[in-house]
């Protein structure tokens, strides 16, 4: 029987964690849908292509050839057979995914992409992302909205506030992303029947066992 479980949250709510463990958990696959805007922008930087061009951006995401984990066992993307796990986290991919994810022919594709790996895995996954409770999949089994206070997302993000200049430069560029995607997407407040999770004051086993509780 199909259960899909969908995770929406903003940067540093703990959702990757939470979600994989979710995944493990309860046997499931497990998709996540910010690698895959994070590869797409790895592939149209290195490609040179001019990310204030929607239809350049959009053409990029239906050519774009990629392999992304479904098993919260491994992590791994692949663009065109080049394994990119770690060079999509890095702070040049970071910086320009809200302009690829803001392009809205870019997600029409990577949401049907989204779409047919739940199908492929007969809707038995956990995914996660920002638009998965209210676009992606609103017809999941369990929709929930991880959240937490500013303080606590910086925390996890390595950010300290009040720190050195170089960590505040950091607190304000996650803002910044932010900032950015709800422009397109809502992600601080849950849809109807969305159930909202707040982790400020849990840490990462509480939080989810309060998430398989749900
Ligand atoms: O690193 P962090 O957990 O904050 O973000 P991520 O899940 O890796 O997603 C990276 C970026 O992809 C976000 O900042 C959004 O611009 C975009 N994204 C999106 O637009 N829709 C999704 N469903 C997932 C990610």
């Amino acid at each position: 029987r199909p259960l899909v479980v969908a995770i929406d949250g903003p940067s540093g709510s703990g959702k990757s964690s939470v979600s994989k463990e979710v995944a493990r958990r309860l046997h499931l696959a497990y998709l996540d849908t910010g690698a895959m805007y994070r590869a797409l922008t790895w592939f149209c930087v290195t490609s040179g292509i001019d990310l204030s061009d929607a239809a350049a951006v959009e053409q990029a995401a239906r050519d774009l050839v990629l392999d992304v984990s479904t098993t919260p066992l491994e992590e791994y993307v692949r663009v065109d057979g080049t394994d990119v796990t770690d060079a999509i986290r890095e702070p040049v991919i970071s910086a320009a995914v809200s302009a690829v994810a803001t392009t809205l022919g870019a997600r029409t594709e990577l949401i049907r992409r989204q779409r047919a790996l739940i199908e492929k895995h007969h809707r038995r996954m956990v995914v996660e992302g920002r638009d998965i409770t209210t676009v992606v999949a609103p017809g999941a089994e369990v929709r929930m909205l991880l959240t937490a206070s500013e303080e606590a997302r910086l925390r996890r993000r390595g950010i300290q506030l009040g720190g050195t200049q170089n960590t505040e430069q950091l607190a304000a560029q996650v803002t910044l992303r932010d900032a950015k995607d709800s422009t397109v997407v809502n992600f601080t407040q849950a849809a109807d029947g969305v159930v909202t999770l707040d982790s400020s004051e849990l840490d990462f086993a509480k939080t989810v066992d309060a998430a398989l509780v749900i």
